[in-house]
């Protein structure tokens, strides 16, 4: 175990389950306090302290800051990672579909570093980790709300790292390729072949594997750790190679 994180206290929202499940329990085995913002406990009994939390929600938000705010003075690292699916091209796509999945990945991220902000203000070394996906740089068939809402968490990343930089608050996000977590298990539970629509997933990413939710949290680990001093305004791919890579078939 490296000293970086020993004593830090964070916030890690959709703490209950894959990516911001193994991040809350890396930042643990590391040394830090961990509050967990979710809807649902999910797995983080013994690794997090759970907040019930929507992000979609303004008073929800509201009062679980102020639950964390009875428990620490300060918040050294904020990772927001809940966020929610949508599939389908924009002919499917319904207003409530637009509204729901934009209010949760978009202004949840909004609304959680708001609340949040004067806590991370009071750290030594303040960072907002934001989890964004792939989906943001690359078009992908039959994601249209989701990559739209993922391309304005990229984008509102480098405008929260610029209103920030000069009160030392770092922000960057990180893009996912299609990673193993329960998100992909249902989406895949739902495709009429589970076995060929995971092959067609692996195939996808130039190596030929999904990322592990364990990959993405070392990647933001990596972001929030307090030795990144010079580090915000960037988007760090865990992708298998997917963005950048062109390999002949
Ligand atoms: N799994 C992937 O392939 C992949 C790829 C790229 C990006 N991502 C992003 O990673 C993040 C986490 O995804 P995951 O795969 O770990 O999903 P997951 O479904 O395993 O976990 C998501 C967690 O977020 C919580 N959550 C959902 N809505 C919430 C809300 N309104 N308020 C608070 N908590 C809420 C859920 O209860 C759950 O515990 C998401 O932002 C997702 O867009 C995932």
């Amino acid at each position: 175990m490296s000293n970086e994180f020993r004593g830090l206290n964070a916030i890690v929202t959709g703490a209950g389950s894959g990516i911001g499940l193994a991040v809350a329990t890396k930042l643990k085995s590391e040394g830090a306090t961990i509050f967990g913002f979710d809807i649902n406990k999910g797995a983080m009994e013994g690794v997090a302290t759970w907040i019930e939390c929507d992000v979609g929600d303004s008073e929800s938000v509201k009062q679980a800051v102020a639950k964390v705010t009875a428990e620490v003075a300060v918040i050294d690292i904020l990772a927001n990672n809940a966020g929610v699916g949508a599939v389908g091209s924009v002919l499917d796509a319904t207003d409530d579909e637009w509204t729901r999945v934009f209010n949760i990945n978009v202004a949840g991220i909004a609304r959680v570093t708001t609340a949040v902000y004067s806590l991370l203000k009071k750290s030594n070394s303040p960072a907002i980790v934001n989890t964004c996906s792939i989906a943001a740089s690359v078009g992908l068939p039959k994601r249209a709300v989701y990559s739209a809402s993922k391309g304005a968490v990229m984008s509102l990343t480098l405008a929260m790292a610029a209103d920030f930089v000069k009160e030392g608050v770092r922000v960057n996000c990180v893009n996912p390729g299609t990673a193993d977590t329960p998100w992909v298990a249902r989406l895949l539970a739902a495709a009429n072949d589970p076995v060929a629509e995971r092959k067609a997933l692996e195939a996808r990413q130039p190596m030929g594997r999904l990322v592990s939710a364990d990959e993405v949290a070392n990647a933001i680990l990596y972001l929030a750790n307090p030795q990144q001093r010079s580090t915000t305004g960037t988007v760090l791919a865990v992708d298998g190679g997917m963005y950048g890579l062109r390999l002949p078939q």
